[in-house]
């Protein structure tokens, strides 16, 4: 099954307007190759500089949240609606830091995936193991359920479009990358996983990324794993020069 790469990348709480412009400018003024897809997920105040730098560009603009509600008394929420209207087409879903830092639980995971489709954003739902768990043997059972749990509802007419993004929480921002055999061991077992979901064919055609210190030096031997179709990248994301060369993986 030939998947499309898609490389992404998550500025978090970085840049200015200004910064963020100049940025995504840089950015696809670097090139992107034909064969792979590029996304940003700029912070929301940068969101209508970015899409305008984006317009004439395959570049997908993308949310790094979203609530689930189309509208109403929910303060500090962003809604999907919002999202579309601002020109996203993608939204990172239950990033680690989200779950740690905010507390939230597969149920909200959940309702915003399931928000998120239902006005036409594809998701990318992270999840992935701390350290601890991953020390006790509980690695495959904490993915386990964040994946089930985060995909409650969505049918297999929807499945298609999902991105699951395999972060494991040890490795964000911390310069240590899980190494290729670990990243592809855990992104096979998912594989399996979605299979048992959904159909096999449906399977094989989600996209899953890996996150966590990708940088210029460690992209090319990741994206050559069977199971490994792109990757989502924080901190190497927010220089141009690094993010260009992620972008060019293998080339
Ligand atoms: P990092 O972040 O590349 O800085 O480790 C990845 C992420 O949080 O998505």
């Amino acid at each position: 099954m030939n998947r499309r790469p898609l490389i992404a990348g998550n500025w978090k709480m970085h840049l200015t307007i200004a910064e963020a412009e100049a940025l995504a400018r840089a950015i696809v003024s670097g090139g992107i190759p034909a064969d792979r897809d590029v996304m940003l997920a700029p912070p929301y105040t940068a969101m209508a500089a970015v899409n305008k730098v984006l317009q004439d560009s395959p570049v997908f603009l993308a949310s790094q949240h979203s609530g689930w509600e189309d509208k109403g008394a929910f303060t500090g929420e962003i809604s999907p609606v919002m999202l579309k209207d601002a020109g996203c087409s993608m939204a990172i879903i239950g990033h680690s830091e989200r779950r740690h830092i905010f507390g939230e639980s597969d149920q909200h995971v959940n309702q915003r995936l399931t928000g998120a489709l239902r006005h036409g954003l594809v998701p990318i739902l992270c999840i992935g193991e701390t350290l601890e768990e991953r020390e006790a043997n509980q690695t495959f059972n904490v993915l386990e359920t964040q994946l089930r749990g985060g995909l409650i509802g969505v049918a297999s007419s929807e499945a298609d479009k999902l991105v699951i993004a395999y972060e494991p929480v040890w490795a964000i921002g911390t310069g240590k990358t899980a190494s290729e055999d670990q990243v592809q061991e855990v992104h096979a077992f998912l594989r399996t996983l979605l299979e048992k979901m959904y159909e096999k064919d449906i399977a094989s055609q989600i996209r899953i990324l890996y996150g966590g210190s990708v940088k210029p030096d460690n992209v090319d031997a990741l994206m050559s794993r069977e199971d490994v179709d792109g990757a989502l990248v924080g901190g190497a994301a927010l220089q141009a020069e690094s993010f260009i060369r992620i972008i060019h993986f293998n080339q």
